[in-house]
């Protein structure tokens, strides 16, 4: 058995709902699917403009999940007065741009240092667990644990794109461009191992290209979500669930 915990981000069951302003198909009955399934939490992201995921389903969740809540957010007021009233298992602090598709890059833990500071103290303060989603870079581990996080986040967008475009056998010997960007997140996880911050990683991973990620050192934590949803619209959302637990489990 491995002991890498799975969290299912569930934002584009809310995508599918607000696509037509419905009351289905519903976040939490997905989360309950998702928990069923084996997953050990939940992720949804809490958008400044609403586009998925709304306040009444972030409240709804607090009361249902069983394991694992992770709320993505901004660092903005308003939705740090809404997490503080939720009380989320954990946070996971992005940065967020309105035009973007979906979170593009990671934090600059640098230029926002106490700012996340200041966060951070305040989500520990009410025993929320607080993880910063980071491009995999050493400065950027190193800043995160000096703004008291307890966990970063690995950006694998990048080595997903590669990985997804080249499309061979994530088995053998890998082309340069997606060598590279796996080797960034390795590097990233030694480094968080060596300064004692806890490793996450997420954005872009698929029932491909997720094996190799899973060599990280010290890996804690996927949040996993476009792919399982979309998924499951050929295989249903439980068996999408299962066939990333068996990749994580056969690792
Ligand atoms: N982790 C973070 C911090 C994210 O912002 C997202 C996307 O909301 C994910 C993981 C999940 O990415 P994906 O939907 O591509 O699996």
């Amino acid at each position: 058995m491995s002991d890498i915990r799975l969290c299912i981000n569930i934002d584009h069951i809310a995508t599918l709902r607000q696509a037509r302003g419905a009351a289905y198909p519903d976040p939490l009955e997905g989360a309950r699917l998702c928990e069923e399934a084996g997953a050990h939490g939940i992720t949804v992201h809490l958008r400044e403009d609403r586009r998925h995921i709304q306040d009444r389903d972030v409240y709804g969740l607090k009361e249902m999940v069983r394991g694992t809540f992770n709320l993505e957010m901004a660092l903005s007021d308003d939705i740090i007065a809404v997490a503080k009233k939720v009380v989320p298992s954990q946070v996971t602090l992005v940065p967020e741009k309105r035009q973007e598709l979906t979170t593009e890059g990671g934090l600059d833990v640098a230029g926002n240092f106490s700012r996340i500071r200041s966060a951070a103290r305040q989500f520990r303060d009410i025993g929320v667990g607080v993880s910063l989603f980071i491009e995999p870079e050493r400065d950027a581990v190193y800043r995160s644990r000096e703004a008291g996080a307890d966990y970063i986040e690995l950006h694998t967008g990048a080595y997903c794109s590669e990985a997804d475009e080249w499309g061979g056998d994530l088995g053998g010997t890998l082309p340069p461009r997606v060598q590279a960007e796996l080797d960034r997140i390795y590097r990233a996880a030694e480094y968080a191992a060596e300064i004692g911050i806890g490793v996450n990683a997420g954005h872009g991973l698929n029932h491909y290209n997720l094996k190799p990620v899973l060599s990280a050192r010290d890996l804690h934590e996927l949040n996993i979500g476009h792919s399982v949803v979309s998924r499951s619209i050929f295989i249903g959302l439980a068996a999408a669930v299962q066939e990333l637990l068996a990749i994580i489990g056969g690792r």
